[in-house]
C-alpha cells in the first residue's frame, strides 16, 4: 500500500513538474547556446529562450544576447544582416546591432541578457543586464 503510494506520489510530482515546464511558469536559469568556436565562424545565433526568441552574436571576442522583443508592443523584431539592424514589422521601430533605438516608436533599447564563455560553451543567463 505505502509502495504504491510513494508510486503515485512521484507520477504526480513529475506530472505537476511538466504541466508546470508547459506552462512556462518554470524559467531555466541558463540556456547552453552551442560552441563559442562555431559562433565566432557563424556571426549569430538565432535561439529560444524561456519563450523568448533571443540573438546572440560575437564582437571583439565576446558574445552578447539581445531579445527580439521589440519593447514598444512585444512583436518580433527581426534581424537584417546585411543592414546590421534590427526591424520591427509593427510600426517599422529601428534598432542598431547592439539593440539601440534607431527610430521608431520602440522607448528603449531591446532587452540584453547576461552572457558567458563556459569554455567551451556559450552561456546565456537569464539575466536582463540594460535598464529595461
Ligand atoms: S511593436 Fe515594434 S515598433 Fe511597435
Amino acid at each position: 500500500m505505502q509502495k504504491q503510494r510513494r508510486k503515485f506520489l512521484g507520477f504526480l510530482a513529475g506530472w505537476i513538474a511538466g504541466a508546470l515546464q508547459g506552462c512556462n511558469f518554470i524559467e531555466e536559469k541558463e540556456l547552453i547556446a552551442g560552441q563559442l568556436a562555431n559562433l565566432a565562424f557563424e556571426k549569430y545565433w538565432l535561439r529560444e529562450f524561456n519563450g523568448k526568441r533571443i540573438i546572440i552574436f560575437y564582437n571583439q571576442g565576446e558574445p552578447y544576447t539581445l531579445s527580439l522583443v521589440c519593447t514598444h508592443k512585444k512583436c518580433t523584431v527581426r534581424y537584417r544582416a546585411s543592414e546590421g539592424q534590427f526591424i520591427c514589422p509593427c510600426h517599422k521601430g529601428r534598432y542598431d546591432i547592439h539593440g539601440n533605438v534607431l527610430s521608431g516608436k520602440p522607448p528603449k533599447p531591446l532587452a540584453k541578457y547576461k552572457t558567458i564563455i563556459r569554455p567551451p560553451y556559450v552561456v546565456v543567463l537569464n539575466q536582463i543586464i540594460n535598464e529595461q
